[in-house]
């Protein structure tokens, strides 16, 4: 009676085959991401808009995103708002109201049910805004107008659409308005660096754990002082804490302020410059060659960060506001000098029989899953497909495989 085995193999086969094709769709784009500043320079009456999007950074988070909306205007619109000789930070917040982290095509635009929506942007997800401005206000208007407004502006909607930019459906659409949008929260003078409460920006959007063991460990003075020279803090979030907590515990008072200053860096990184800068980086740990450093590694469109122990990969951005910079992560950072390495991937031998190493988990295995905030699955979808494995299985994990390399194949292409 060998029929089961195989038709539950065949059935998995017919399960996974489709599952790995979507993966292959969901990998696939990594390789051509889309690119505003390439997107934009082909349209000059928008050049100004163009170059604040690189000067402020807020380019390289477009492109960073899979699921976006640019309200660009024109050079006239832009002159409008330089003419308020904003900093460049405030600058900064505006042009974030205008990127809409969700899809609108003229399409959908018109279609907005009830004729009206309140929509995320970029100022909202990066924790500039205070509370719950950094909205935005889409309404249909009569004879097929369409207004749009910050919703802190009393219910103005001072701008309206132009036309459709580009649209590369369901991944970025870039839409004119006319008007940069008029929002006293996002002109409001950035704070000067001394004023920014860094437990109270890190409290935000899932890192209270983290900024509630800085104080109370006595780390936040270092944080305080190295903040106007420029600093970027990679916080784990809550979730990742919460699975480490029993090693945390575990250590010495100077341990867990060690442990913490690893995750601070004297210097403003912004993702744009770690993607470029990889390498080793010193933290406000390090206090010789080579101690308490970890490595800044591009993998496609994420940035890894390697300590010898585990590889974190960072989620989010919490607050990007020069000279502070702060990103989530999805594990905590361990430092070799606190934890062993673990056993090492790339010595493939299996260990000598009496070997002193101790038999250790992989550090993914003890580490809570990654609490993935922006909706990337690529690596929760991955880790599903080795539960194919099983005895009668063998033949579909050969087809899963022969799938994978073609993937592969069609990605590096
Ligand atoms: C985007 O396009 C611009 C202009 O073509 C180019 O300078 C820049 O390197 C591109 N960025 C990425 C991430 O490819
Ligand atoms: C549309 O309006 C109706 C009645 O006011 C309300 O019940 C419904 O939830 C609204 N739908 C949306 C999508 O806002
Ligand atoms: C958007 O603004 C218009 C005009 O002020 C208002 O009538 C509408 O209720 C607002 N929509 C939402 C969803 O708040
Ligand atoms: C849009 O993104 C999806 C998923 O990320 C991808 O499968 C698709 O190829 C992209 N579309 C275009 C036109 O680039
Ligand atoms: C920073 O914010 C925290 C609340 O998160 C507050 O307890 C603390 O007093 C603030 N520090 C300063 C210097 O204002
Ligand atoms: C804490 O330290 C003790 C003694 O060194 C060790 O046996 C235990 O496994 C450690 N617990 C954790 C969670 O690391």
């Amino acid at each position: 009676m060998k029929l089961a085995p195989l038709l539950s193999a065949a059935a998995a086969l017919a399960l996974s085959l489709p599952f790995l094709l979507l993966l292959c769709l969901s990998l696939a784009p990594a390789a051509d991401a889309h690119n505003i500043t390439r997107i934009l320079a082909k349209h000059p009456e928008f050049s100004t808009f163009n170059h604040y999007l690189t000067a402020t950074h807020l380019a390289t988070e477009i492109n960073r995103r899979l699921t976006i909306t640019v309200l660009a205007v024109d050079n006239a619109a832009m002159n409008a708002i330089l003419d308020k000789h904003l900093s460049i930070g405030t600058l900064k917040n505006v042009l974030s109201l205008h990127v809409l982290v969700d899809y609108f095509g003229t399409k959908k635009l018109h279609q907005i049910s009830n004729g009206t929506t309140l929509t995320s942007t970029m100022f909202q997800a990066t924790g500039a805004a205070a509370g719950t401005s950094g909205y935005i206000n889409i309404t249909d208007l009569k004879g097929g107008k369409v207004g749009f407004g910050a919703e802190d502006n009393g219910g103005g909607l001072n701008a309206v659409f132009v036309k459709s930019v580009d649209e590369i459906p369901y991944n970025i659409s870039v839409l004119q308005i006319s008007q940069v949008m008029t929002s006293p929260e996002a002109e409001a003078p950035t704070p000067s660096p001394t004023d920014l409460n860094i437990t109270a920006i890190l409290s935000k959007q899932g890192c209270k754990s983290f900024a509630d063991l800085i104080s109370a460990s006595g780390a936040l003075k270092t944080f305080d002082d190295n903040l106007e020279g420029g600093l970027t803090v990679f916080c784990a979030t809550d979730a990742a804490l919460s699975a480490f907590m029993p090693k945390y515990k575990n250590l010495t008072a100077a341990q867990k302020v060690s442990l913490l200053l690893y995750h601070g860096v004297p210097v403003y990184q912004p993702l744009q410059m770690l993607k470029s800068n990889n390498g080793v980086m010193n933290t406000l740990a390090t206090d010789g060659a080579s101690k308490y450093d970890f490595t800044v590694q591009n993998d496609g469109e994420d940035v890894k960060l390697e300590t010898k122990v585990v590889t974190a990969t960072i989620t989010g951005t919490v607050i990007d506001q020069d000279p502070l910079i702060v990103y989530k992560i999805d594990k905590v950072l361990q430092p070799r000098e606190l934890f062993k390495a673990a056993a090492a991937a790339d010595a493939p031998a299996p260990a000598p029989k009496g070997s002193k190493k101790k038999k250790e988990s992989p550090s993914a295995a003890d580490e809570p899953a990654a609490d993935s905030p922006e909706g990337d699955s690529a690596d929760q979808t991955a880790d599903n497909s080795n539960g194919v494995g099983g005895g009668p299985l063998s033949g579909v994990r050969m087809v899963v495989g022969a799938v994978l390399s073609l993937c592969l194949s069609v990605v590096f292409l």
